[in-house]
């Protein structure tokens, strides 16, 4: 289909589902086992209702946010995902280019089809990345990589920590080949954590937390942001959506609010869902798949999907009577539930 006739989040995956190689589409949407999480992801939303308030003026849209301390157009970011170059021959550098153009975070991942000194190396004037690293068992290549990331100007480091040892079993995956790279350390501890502090000077963000307790860990170990995910249901079928996990940490460890920026990602397609996870607490989020999809249309196609999620958000933010994205966050009286107290 035309660019021109994709008209939300959704009408990327099927345009990529109709233009892309079976196998690549099937990297992309896989996901662990019996696909719950995954499921459970797309269909969280539906539990949550939004408040709206009238008598407020909307006139000033403010969707500029601080992120780790840098300053973004938008609240949504680019999340880590593999092989960009399945869906584009322009790969990861179309992803910089339209994330730079609208300045909103990229933060590309260190299974992607270019280098870290491409990717780098593709940013516009000013523009600040992160860099996805996994823990390797081989430190060496753990230390290369990290300098790399340095070196190419990126300034801060999402550590992946919700696959140690292997990566989740993704049937769509494994009907057309042997299934993902192996090699993560499976000895992955909180002495490790810390020893990794070491191995850089960038920020590390711990990314992949499943549950409060992990959250509240992070914070008490000092890192300055944590990433609440499950991976997009790749990793450990079953396990709970970010909006779960944020409603646990709302329960049982309201203080880390206070202690750390907390980001989160899973299943997010809409403004609403971006808007959900902020009134929870969150940070900024992230999509993942979603991006990975619309690079079938090139750099034009992830620019389309950063507009219609800046258009709906800007819209569903007027419309609930909070314009400014630093006041919305945070405000449990956005989610009409008796769940967060
Ligand atoms: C991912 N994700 C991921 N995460 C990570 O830390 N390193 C990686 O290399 C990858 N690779 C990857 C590949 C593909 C194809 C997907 C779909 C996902 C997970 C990613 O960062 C993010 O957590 C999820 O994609 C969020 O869920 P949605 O937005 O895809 O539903």
């Amino acid at each position: 289909p035309p660019i021109a006739d994709v008209v939300d989040i959704n009408d990327l995956q099927i345009a990529a589902k109709n233009t892309l190689a079976a196998a690549d589409y099937a990297y992309y949407r896989t996901a662990a086992l019996d696909e719950v999480t995954y499921q459970a992801n797309l269909f969280i939303w539906e539990k949550i209702r939004l408040n709206g308030y009238s008598f407020v003026d909307v006139s000033n849209s403010n969707l500029k946010t601080s992120i780790l301390g840098y300053e973004f157009n938008a609240p949504f970011f680019i999340a880590p995902a593999a092989q960009a170059g399945r869906a584009s021959s322009g790969a990861e550098t179309n992803l910089v280019q339209a994330a730079g153009a609208a300045g909103i975070l990229y933060v590309p991942s260190i299974s992607s089809t270019q280098s870290i000194a491409t990717i780098g190396a593709a940013a516009v004037s000013r523009q600040v990345m992160f860099h996805q690293e996994y823990i390797w068992s081989d430190q060496t290549r753990l230390q290369t990589e990290l300098q790399e990331m340095e070196a190419a100007g990126f300034k801060a480091i999402f550590l992946t920590v919700d696959n140690t040892g292997v990566n989740g079993i993704r049937d769509r995956q494994m009907r057309f080949s042997a299934g993902g790279d192996a090699g993560h350390s499976a000895t992955f501890t909180i002495d490790a954590l810390n020893q990794l502090r070491n191995m850089t000077t960038l920020p590390i963000v711990p990314k992949g937390v499943k549950t409060a307790r992990d959250v509240k860990l992070c914070a008490d170990l000092g890192f300055p942001a944590v990433y609440i995910s499950n991976h997009g249901g790749r990793v450990v079928d079953m396990a709970p959506t970010a909006v779960e996990v944020l409603l646990d940490v709302h329960r049982l460890y309201p203080e880390v609010f206070d202690q750390i920026e907390i980001y989160a990602d899973g299943g997010v397609r809409r403004a609403t869902h971006v808007l959900t996870l902020l009134a929870l607490g969150a940070r900024a989020v992230g999509l993942g798949r979603p991006f990975m999809f619309s690079n079938v249309y090139g750099e034009a196609g992830v620019t389309k999907a950063i507009d219609i999620l800046t258009l709906e958000l800007t819209t569903t933010m007027a419309l609930m009577g909070q314009a400014d994205v630093d006041e919305f966050r945070g405000n449990t009286s956005f989610i009409n539930t008796h769940q967060v107290e």
